[in-house]
Formats: structure tokens, sequence, C-alpha cells
């Protein structure tokens, strides 16, 4: 008789976006006249930038002629959008990462999850609470945990706490944790992280033989110039960090998906013999085998990102949905709203009103407002009483949604 891998019996309900997606579908289908605005995923809304638009349709030109056609693609990425990630996103910010390390994937999301593929299964692991539900969830599917408790927590997992208290930056542990997610700038709280922040992380890892797992995710939207982009501008990183990029975010490429992850060669763990095995060695034989590359016509659009007008467009829409952060924030807190992030992130993390809980306001600001957001419990325990707003969205979307929680909350 078939079985099931029974570790996805402990997962909650079902995973966050698509459990507002049918909350909000049943709201629709009850009120098919409701305008609902939706600033709940992070998903863009802006079209590609031309740069890359017109670099995908001549590689669509390339794949009609015998010449230039393209089959199977190498497995770890192109090398020509390899070379330009490592010039123009690392090294040019004094990060000594190679071409060779940079391996171009379908998406962050699928990487974080992909990554544990090439770890044991004895290792502690630490997330932030609150945190991006795929760390957690993966690591659930994957095993790693035991069964979810009454506060919303996998036994088995270490949670660092991320409050106003702490900035929402974690804590550095003081027990041993051998594999460390760190988000920043953060999802979901909007927060960012200081080099010397980074740095105490750095040097825990190191002491202690972990390996920090780093999404970069949304470094493009980083503002402040202090501001660390890549856990590799800290001395050390290279061997204790892998780091995720995504080309979602800032180049609108959700729809069209491409990604990369950095596994330094420097980077090793232990085998069971107690030998220490390179990372990259591993993570390029898990890609050879489980993953056929993204296609050439995608890589030539990432490509184009790193072009002058590919640079000048996606600046643009990043500045785009930063102002668009910037009129959550300050219509917010003109509503007398506390809120957090937006600076130096898409995501605008907002203290519920009058103590009730992220998933009841939620419930408010759909019924009355019809505006979607995301409920900050759904990243986590400590996320109760919190909830995320999202700024990837038109401008006259989120100046209607903002006008509507003003007159209506
Ligand atoms: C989010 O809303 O947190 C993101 O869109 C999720 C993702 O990028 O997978």
């Amino acid at each position: 008789m078939a079985t099931i891998n029974n570790n996805y019996l402990k997962l909650k309900a079902g995973y966050l976006f698509p459990e507002i997606a049918r909350r909000v579908n049943s709201f629709a289908q009850a009120h098919p006249e409701a305008p609902i605005i939706r600033l709940g995923i992070g998903d863009v809304t802006e079209p590609l930038p031309s740069a890359c638009r017109q670099a995908m349709i001549q590689a669509v030109e390339d794949m009609g002629d015998r010449s230039t056609f393209k089959g199977y693609g190498p497995e770890q990425g192109y090398e020509w959008l390899r070379e330009k990630i490592a010039i123009h996103d690392f090294q040019s910010r004094g990060c000594d990462i190679d071409a060779s390390e940079i391996f171009i994937s379908d998406g962050s999301k699928c990487d974080t999850g992909n990554i544990l593929d090439i770890f044991g299964n004895d290792n502690t692991i630490a997330v932030t609470d609150p945190v991006y539900p795929v760390y957690v969830d993966t690591n659930v599917m994957a095993g790693h945990t035991g069964d979810i408790n009454d506060k919303g927590e996998y036994t088995g997992l270490v949670y660092l706490p991320i409050s106003a208290e702490n900035n929402f930056t974690a804590q550095i542990p003081s027990q041993k944790v051998d594999l460390i997610y760190l988000c920043f700038p953060n999802n979901p709280t909007g927060a960012t992280a200081t080099k010397e922040h980074l740095t105490a992380w750095v040097e825990y890892a190191k002491a202690n033989n972990s390996i920090i797992f780093f999404d970069a995710a949304y470094e493009a939207f980083i503002t402040d110039p202090d501001i660390p982009h890549s856990i590799y501008e800290i001395e050390g990183a290279r061997e204790c960090a892998i780091e995720f990029r995504s080309f979602s975010k800032n180049a609108g490429f959700t729809g069209t998906r491409c990604a990369l992850t950095v596994v330094p060669k420097t980077l090793t763990a232990k085998a069971s013999d107690g030998s220490d095995v390179e990372l990259w060695k591993l993570w390029n034989r898990r890609q050879s085998t489980k993953f056929n590359g993204v296609s050439y016509i995608v890589q030539r659009g990432a490509e184009a990102v790193y072009s002058e007008e590919g640079k000048s467009q996606t600046r643009a829409l990043i500045n785009f949905y930063m102002e668009n952060a910037q009129i959550i924030r300050q219509e917010l807190t003109n509503a007398n709203l506390k809120v957090y992030g937006g600076v130096n992130a898409p995501y605008v993390w907002v203290q519920t009103p009058n103590g009730l809980s992220s998933w009841d306001f939620f419930d408010k600001l759909l019924h009355t407002c019809n505006v979607v957001g995301t409920p900050g419990s759904g990243f986590g325990a400590a996320g109760e009483g919190y909830f995320r707003i999202s700024a990837f969205n038109s401008r006259e979307n989120v100046l209607e949604a903002m006008k509507r929680i003003i007159d209506k909350l």
C-alpha cells in the first residue's frame, strides 16, 4: 500500500497566501460588487521593464533560427548572466563572489526550500518569529520538526522573537543552532539589519560552525546607504552563509520567474564521518539532477536588468513601489495606527488597532473597506496583533485603499 509523507499532516491549515486567497474569493463570491483592492501577497502589478521585454523578444527570435536556437541550457544558468550578477550585484559592493558560485533558479521561495536537500536531518534550526512561512513549512515537510503546539510553534524549531523592542532584529541566540534563516530587508516586518548586526551573526555562525541562509530578495529596496545589501559585505560570510536573491520584486519577474542562489566554494559542513564537505559541490549535484535551468528567454530578460536602460527602468519601478510604501506609512500614521517598515522595504507592518487579533483586523478591513492585507499571525505566533500591507499595487489602488481605511476604520 502506498503511504504518504506524514509530515505534511503536521502543517497548519493551508499555506498562508492561498488561504488568504480562499477567504477573499469566498467574500468576493458573496459580494460580487465589492471593489476589492489586494495589498496582501507581495505580487507586483507594474509591467516588465521594456529593456527586459526587448531582450526576451530577441531571445524568442534566437529560438526561431537554427544557428542561435538553444536546447538544454546549463543547469547552473548561463555564464553571461552569472557574470553580470557577480560583477553588478556583488563585486561592485566589494563582495568576493565569483560567477561560478552563482546558481540561477526559478525562485527564492523554491530555493530556500530546496536547499534543505543538501543538509542533514539532525540540524538544530532557528527562525525568527514572525517569519516568511516557507522557511518553517519546508522544514516541517522535511520532517525536521515535531507537531505544532498551542502557541502555533513547531516543536524542534528554535524561534527567535522579533518585535518593536528589538527593532525586529533577532537577538543572537545563547544556545547553539546549526542552520539560521535571516531575511533582510525583512519580510514581513520591513526591518533592516545594520552592518554590526550582520557581523554579530557571522561571528556567531563561524564560532558555532553554523550556516546562515540569508534571504536578500528585497535588497533592491534598501534606500539607506549604510545598510548592507548582501551578507558577503561582512567579512567571514563566505565561510558561513548562503544567499538567496530574486528578480521578482525589483524587475517585476513574479510571473516570469528568475532568481539566484549564491553558494561560496569556501563553505563546508560536516559529513557523518566528521569530514568537511563543500556545500557548493552538493548544491551543484542537486541542481544538475533535479533542475534543468531557467529558460534561455527568461535569462536573457534577467540579463537586461544590468544594461544601462535596464538599471534605470528597474530603479524607476523600485522608486514607484517605495513611493507607495511612503504613502501607506504616512496615511496610516495619520489614522493613528502604529506603523513599522516601508522605508527600506516594500512592506509596512502595522499594529492592529484596539487590540484586534490579526485575523479579526483582516476580516474588518476586507468587509468594511474591501481591502486585503496579510494577518501578522500568519507569519508566526509573535506576529499576532500585527498586519502587513504590501506596497505592490498601482498608485490609484494604494490611494483608494488608504482613503477607504481612513474614512471607514
Ligand atoms: C509575500 O507576499 O510574502 C511574497 O510575495 C511571497 C513570495 O515572494 O513568495
